[in-house]
């Protein structure tokens, strides 16, 4: 099989590429990324040079490159810009890249009888949830910021073009990732950063926000079984069924780091910041035969290894541009930080 793979530099993409060329050898992957600031070829590294694995510099938005890569036999679109604090400040550019970017994948895929477009999506495009209740695949799309609002756009372009156009599109919607190679500006692996550096790591508000976690291999393993198995115009939840409080995850995060309490910091709120995130997984585990495999203790602690085995990964990628979203960030007015005394 043959995979136009958008957006494989990043965290999700990254994982999945590995994953997918260790765990199924008659796959070959050509991998699209426009290199911005998230995109790193070096989370590729162990696999450069391997003979199913072809990259192409190249921006999702731009028609050109997309139309010559005709030939596969299926998309599957990780290219987005994806952390929701940035949307505050260049919506523009998650417009951008999540809707205009899929959708000249879409016309690309329409144009090239592409035979499945698989749109990998999230849980926040459902919006918030109160302290109970769970987000399922027809829960109404409410979402609360610029990202997940492009997000959600997306998802709605990619079902239009199903209707209109015919084109097989499966949309997969996870749970909060986490693994190794992921972005430090994202909650888990900025604390096991900061806590290793000895900086204080940065609770929005009370800490009590909700997340599900899920291992980005387990998303890799429903992506691929949706690929396979999802029915077209069809949407799966990938639901990691490890929902915590912020401050848990902080406080095991510091544990397995070997780092005091008193590194947690309560910053001002993230605008808009929802609340709760819930998955009911089920239609994936009744249709596609997915689950979950990794226990999110074990996850994370691994986690927490990988992120002090690659000190120079963290090194370089920490460095010029992220220095200066750091700054803008979390300086101003949430530089004014308080210890945590919960
Ligand atoms: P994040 O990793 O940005 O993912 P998302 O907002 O898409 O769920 O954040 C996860 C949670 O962690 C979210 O509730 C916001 C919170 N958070 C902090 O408390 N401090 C931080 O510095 C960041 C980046 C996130």
């Amino acid at each position: 099989m043959k995979l136009l793979v958008t957006g494989g530099c990043g965290f999700i993409g990254s994982n999945f590429i590995r994953w997918a060329l260790q765990a199924h050898p008659d796959v070959s992957v050509t991998n699209l990324d426009a290199l911005t600031y998230a995109g790193n070829l070096e989370n590729l590294k162990d696999v450069e040079g391997h003979a199913r694995h072809r990259f192409v510099k190249g921006s999702v938005t731009d028609a050109a490159p997309v139309d010559g890569l005709a030939g596969v036999d299926a998309i599957v679109n990780f290219a987005a810009e994806s952390h929701v604090d940035r949307s505050l400040y260049a919506p523009v550019d998650f417009a951008r890249a999540n809707v205009e970017g899929t959708l000249v994948l879409l016309e690309a895929a329409r144009k090239h009888k592409v035979g499945r477009f698989l749109q990998v999506s999230t849980d926040e495009v459902y919006g918030s949830l109160p302290p109970e209740g769970v987000f399922t695949e027809s829960t109404p799309l409410r979402p609360s910021s610029a990202y997940s609002a492009s997000k959600a756009g997306a998802d709605l372009l990619a079902l239009a073009y199903h209707v209109t156009h015919g084109v097989p599109v499966v949309i997969t919607r996870s749970s909060n990732n986490y693994g190794p190679y992921q972005y430090p500006e994202k909650f888990v692996p900025l604390f096991i950063t900061n806590a290793l550096e000895d900086k204080p790591c940065p609770v929005y508000g009370d800490g009590l926000q909700v997340r599900d976690w899920l291992h980005v291999v387990d998303n890799s393993r429903g992506i691929w079984a949706a690929l396979e198995k999802g029915k077209a115009a069809e949407v799966y939840n990938i639901g990691g069924g490890n929902e915590r409080p912020n401050l848990e995850v902080a406080r095991a995060i510091l544990k397995l780091v070997g780092k005091p309490e008193s590194l947690l910091q309560t910053v001002k709120d993230r605008p808009g910041h929802d609340r709760r995130y819930a998955l009911d997984a089920r239609k994936a585990r009744e249709e596609l035969g997915w689950a979950p495999e990794v226990k999110f203790e074990d996850g994370l602690r691994e986690t927490v290894a990988w992120y002090r085995a690659n000190g120079e990964w963290v090194r370089r990628v920490k460095s010029g541009e992220y220095q200066k979203y750091y700054e803008k960030h979390y300086g101003g007015d949430r530089s004014t930080v308080q210890p945590f005394n919960r």
